[in-house]
């Protein structure tokens, strides 16, 4: 389907309701309809561009009447395809709805438009902070990382982006608008649909607007990376950084391999060589005593200053774009319970070794949260072998085959590997009962 495929009649009804400069066809649509990584591609029939909430409740009534599938569009930093058209939908961006309301002080608590990025948030005030830290965070936005249930660097202290809403504004597929963003802490009235919003990949209905429960800024932050023999040493250290450092925010892991290619081709300056690294962040009183006496004799680089913390961060934070350097990646996110998470780190190369011995692995994570980033650049053919080894020993772990970038179009056929069918056709019930006529993201998550 292209644009022109669509009915000049829906066309215009379309631009009656957002505006001829926010209905966009051919070249004006084809940014929007490929993926960052440049894995994912496909064709947008058009992209609308409303500019608020009540423009987006009447271009779903539309695309719902017409029966026209629609694809929600945040910032478009997605890591499964879930944003991308690709099978020629709609695609409903979300990028004007950007207000920012004033901060509740009393509550900590902010509402923000879908199209809000999430450095906005995080900036919207000097002592808060936004709990969730990713690295895509200029561009990411309120309502994709909702809908995806974005995770990130600061999981271990404050959970995923379900735990920081507390209330939302959301659009169901038939143009219906409901809204509970009172913010309120304690509220038994029925059933938590903003927490199922949270995860459900653009399939349940279009979130416009977030009650967002900010966390006080941590003080005087202090970022070391520890050099280490390997996966065993990181998960022991990070484990007993979960115990001994009360300020801790992070615990992250990445291997020479990662950083090797970040030197060459992104210019970082590796702060020591190590097989492994760990990188800690705590904040508050005693985190520097309490991470210098973590660290004991490994070797350290230590970070206090902005410019020196964000020095040392880059090396992590720009892990995501590394395998990209040597090809297009299959981007692997899983998990497993904390007590495999070693193995799992140990072995995933070889895993992915026995099917495409030419391979490049890149593996990276948050090792508190048991998540293992697993970027492949495949040599041989991309038909699935990669990930049919790699869930496939994940799952023999009892792991997740998506610990928080989401299920998306591309891994939908794995799902049966760690969901059952029971709970595989109450999710289809759910979805039912939201969107009865099939058009949010059909092609993302099973139906
Ligand atoms: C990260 O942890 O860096 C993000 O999940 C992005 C990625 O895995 O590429
Ligand atoms: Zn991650």
């Amino acid at each position: 389907m292209s644009g022109s495929e669509l009915s000049g009649t829906l066309l215009r009804e379309f631009a009656a309701v957002v505006g001829d400069a926010h209905v966009l066809t051919g070249d004006a649509a084809a940014g929007y309809a490929v993926d960052w990584t440049g894995r994912f591609r496909g064709h947008a029939a058009a992209v609308l561009r409303p500019g608020g909430t009540a423009e987006v409740a009447a271009v779903l009534a539309l695309c719902r009447n017409a029966g026209v599938p629609v694809v929600p569009q945040g910032g478009n930093t997605g890591l499964v395809g879930g944003g991308v058209p690709r099978h020629g939908e709609v695609v409903l961006s979300l990028a004007r709805l950007d207000k920012l309301g004033p901060v509740d002080a009393d509550a900590a608590q902010v509402t923000a438009g879908a199209g809000v990025t999430l450095r906005r948030v995080a900036d919207v005030a000097p002592g808060l902070d936004l709990g969730v830290l990713i690295a895509s965070r200029d561009s990411a936005t309120v309502g994709g990382a909702v809908a995806a249930n974005a995770g990130g660097l600061r999981v271990l202290r404050y959970g995923p982006m379900r735990a920081q809403v507390r209330g939302v504004e959301a659009v169901l597929a038939d143009g219906t608008v409901v809204s509970h963003l009172a913010g309120l802490v304690k509220d038994n009235t029925g059933y938590d649909y903003p927490g199922l919003l949270a995860g459900s990949e653009g399939t349940l209905a279009v979130v416009t607007a977030v009650r967002i429960q900010l966390v006080p800024r941590p003080a005087s932050p202090v970022t070391v990376i520890i050099g280490l023999a390997g996966p065993g040493e990181v998960h022991d250290l990070a484990r007993a950084a979960l115990r001994a450092v009360p300020g801790l925010l992070s615990a992250e892991y990445f291997t020479a391999a990662g950083l090797d290619v970040l030197a060459e081709h992104a210019g970082l300056v590796p702060p020591l060589r190590a097989p492994a690294f760990l990188l800690l962040e705590a904040a508050g009183p005693g985190a520097d005593d309490d991470l210098a006496a973590l660290a004991g004799d490994h070797p350290v680089a230590v970070g206090t200053t902005a410019a020196d913390r964000a020095r040392l961060w880059a090396c992590r934070e720009r892990h995501p774009e590394a395998a990209g350097f040597l090809g297009v990646p299959l981007k692997l996110d899983v998990s497993v319970p904390a007590a495999h998470w070693t193995a799992l780190a140990t072995e995933v190369g070889g895993v992915v070794a026995a099917v495409d011995p030419a391979a490049r692995v890149i593996s990276y994570g948050h090792v508190a949260d048991g998540n293992l980033h697993v970027n492949v650049v495949p040599a041989a053919e991309a038909d699935g072998r990669h990930e049919d080894a790699v869930f496939g020993f994940v799952a023999s772990l009892g792991g997740s085959i998506s610990a928080e970038h989401g299920i998306g179009a591309l891994k939908a056929r794995w799902l049966p590997l760690v969901r059952s069918a029971p709970e595989r056709a109450l999710f289809a019930r759910i979805r039912a009962a939201f969107d009865p006529d099939g058009i949010l993201n059909p092609h993302v998550l099973p139906r």
